[in-house]
């Protein structure tokens, strides 16, 4: 346990479960900020609002930021460009000043989507070409980070999954909705490819890198990768369902109204620097989504 104070912003959200979790197990003080107050030890933070950042730097004054706030829903950002370019990519310039104004660590989480896919995978060095407003401004983050800060953690990952039925917004949790409506059957894309990150391996994963001290960017995602269909079969056979359930492959055409924002075809990351520095704590994909499924399971019941 260290006695360095730990500021956390967009805590309320998927990754943030896993992050405060493993955080605050590590450090005394760690302030967990959002703007949906979903828990008791979150603090209201709006990182798009200057002045409320500045308070809680001038305040808490953390040694270490990890900012994880973000709208994350890409049709949301689609349909709101400004709102995105504020929250996402001020509000990560926000950040990143005020940990330059306080000689603070910044972690930004970024992620596999700044690629445009047009190749199958992505190491850290190749160059990001987003194709949505999501995208756009998350890599407006990662360039603010890198021009201000020397003390930078950019962390990129692939399809998240983790936190459970209450707060995981993404595929697992997608699909787990439509066993509960009573579907017998599930279409499901295998024209999209990518890289599972589960969010318990990442947290604890961001600590130990940053515990070397090597600073930088670092393509972070589990071992291995796969298709949309791949995850699907894997997390209904992990379910007991196989026998249940019927997986039927469709293109990206069949959701193109409900998922209308430019998806790349692979968001394959590869962990190129982590894994050549020997700091690649990253588990198998299958591994993690067997371990995450058992949430799952319990809620079967
Ligand atoms: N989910 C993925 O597949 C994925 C993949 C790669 C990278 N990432 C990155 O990982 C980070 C964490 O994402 P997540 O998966 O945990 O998503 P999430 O569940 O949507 O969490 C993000 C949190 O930030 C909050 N937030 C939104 N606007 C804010 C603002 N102006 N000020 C403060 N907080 C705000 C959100 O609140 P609301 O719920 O009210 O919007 C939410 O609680 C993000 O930076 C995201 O870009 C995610």
């Amino acid at each position: 346990m260290t006695n360095q104070k730990v500021l956390i912003t967009g805590c309320g959200g998927m990754l943030g479960d896993a992050v405060y979790a493993e955080f605050s197990k590590n450090y005394s003080q760690v302030m967990a900020t959002d703007i949906n107050l979903t828990e008791n030890w979150l603090t209201y933070l709006d990182v798009r609002e200057i002045d409320q950042c500045e308070k809680a730097f001038d305040t808490f004054k953390p040694d270490i930021v990890l900012h994880l706030a973000a709208l994350t829903d890409l049709e949301f950002c689609e349909n709101d460009p400004d709102n995105t370019w504020k929250t996402n990519a001020l509000g990560t310039e926000n950040i990143a000043l005020l940990a330059k104004k306080h000689n603070a660590t910044m972690v930004y989480i970024s992620t596999a989507g700044v690629f445009d896919g047009n190749q199958e995978y992505y190491n850290d060095f190749d160059q990001p070409n987003p194709l949505n407003y999501y995208a756009k401004s998350k890599y407006h983050g990662e360039v603010f980070v890198q021009r201000y800060l020397e003390k930078f953690f950019i962390f990129r990952a692939g399809w998240m999954m983790g936190s459970g039925v209450k707060k995981d917004k993404k595929f697992i949790n997608k699909i787990f909705k439509q066993i509960q409506e009573g579907k017998k059957e599930l279409f499901i894309v295998d024209d999209k490819l990518g890289t599972p990150t589960y969010t318990v391996n990442f947290a604890q994963s961001i600590f130990k890198v940053m515990k070397t001290g090597y600073y930088g960017l670092y393509n972070q995602v589990c071992s291995g990768s796969c298709s949309r269909y791949d995850v699907a079969v894997k997390f209904i056979e992990y379910l007991n369902l196989t026998d249940k359930i019927k997986i039927t492959k469709v293109d990206s055409s069949y959701f193109e109204k409900e998922y209308f924002a430019l998806r790349p075809y692979s968001e394959k990351l590869v962990n190129l620097k982590l894994e050549s520095r020997k700091i690649n704590f990253m588990e198998d994909w299958e591994k993690c989504l067997e371990e995450y499924s058992k949430v799952f399971i319990n809620q079967l019941k």
